[in-house]
């Protein structure tokens, strides 16, 4: 069933109240489809069973340096590239520094990833078998999906296919929740989680929740009548797209350690 993300908003100026029910459809629809396609997907399904071996939570930690060291900075490109509309938007382009800087610098520079590489090694893997990985297909279309975007795509497409970041915050809980009660692994050692879930869904030391900061962008945008999108895309299809690539992601590290598809021997 296609709501009102589906339409087609291109050049069209919405009031605060309309904008809000796009956001409140796309925000329901997120949910949907990352419910169905990842937290009762095979692998985490498995993981919440304990099922999954560790040795699947090590490959997917493996793929997941390679995700975060990129992201990160496509988000800063993005700061550069939209800079014209957020000088229109002071208050917003603070809250989008934050969110850039938040990535780089929280708990302390360069941020983010020194917890992915410290998360890793509580997983056992060390730093150069993060680094130098070469990261599965399906993992790595995650992140050219998000390049592709950035660089071809419009600005709202970019912004609402980074509404999936509000997917992620609630992952993190997940992922957590079920290497504490499952893996019975301690809360000092999964600190990238307990971290990821406050960052992207709640407020933290004056930064925004950074999906609240998306969400609050692509109200925005539709409220200027800058929500322009190519043929094929709209804003449902881009949040339908983030949230499949992220379920993929999960699907081909489960792929490579059963052995299936393309990773049969
Ligand atoms: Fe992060
Ligand atoms: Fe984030």
């Amino acid at each position: 069933m296609s709501g009102l993300g589906s339409k087609d908003y291109s050049g069209k100026r919405l009031s605060p109240q309309e904008a809000d029910a796009v956001i409140a459809d796309l925000k329901k629809y997120l949910m949907e489809v990352a419910d169905r396609w990842l937290f009762k997907g095979r692998f985490h399904r498995d993981m919440a069973d304990g099922t999954l071996p560790m040795e699947a939570i090590k490959v997917f930690w493996q793929n997941w340096y390679g995700f975060v060291a990129e992201i990160n900075n496509f988000h800063g490109v993005a700061y550069q590239r939209h800079l014209p509309f957020f000088k229109r938007h002071p208050e917003l382009q603070k809250h989008f520094a934050n969110h850039v800087a938040d990535e780089m610098i929280h708990p302390t520079p360069p941020g983010h990833i020194q917890i992915v590489l410290e998360q890793g090694r509580n997983f056992g893997l060390t730093n150069d078998e993060m680094i130098e990985y070469e990261m599965l297909a399906e993992c790595r279309a995650f992140l050219e999906y998000y390049r592709g975007v950035l660089y071809e795509g419009t600005m709202v497409e970019w912004w609402a296919s980074f509404c999936v970041e509000e997917a992620v915050g609630h992952w993190a809980k997940f992922f957590g929740g079920a290497l504490r009660k499952t893996y019975k692994i301690p809360e000092e050692k999964i600190v990238y989680f307990r971290m990821h879930a406050q960052a992207d869904l709640e407020e933290h030391e004056g930064v925004m929740a950074h999906a609240e900061l998306d969400w609050t962008v692509l109200k925005k945008i539709l409220e200027e009548g800058r929500a322009d999108t190519r043929p094929g895309f709209n804003l449902e299809y881009c949040l339908r797209m983030g949230t499949a690539y992220f379920a993929w992601f999960f699907e081909g590290v489960y792929q490579s350690i059963k052995k299936e598809g393309l990773y049969k021997v």
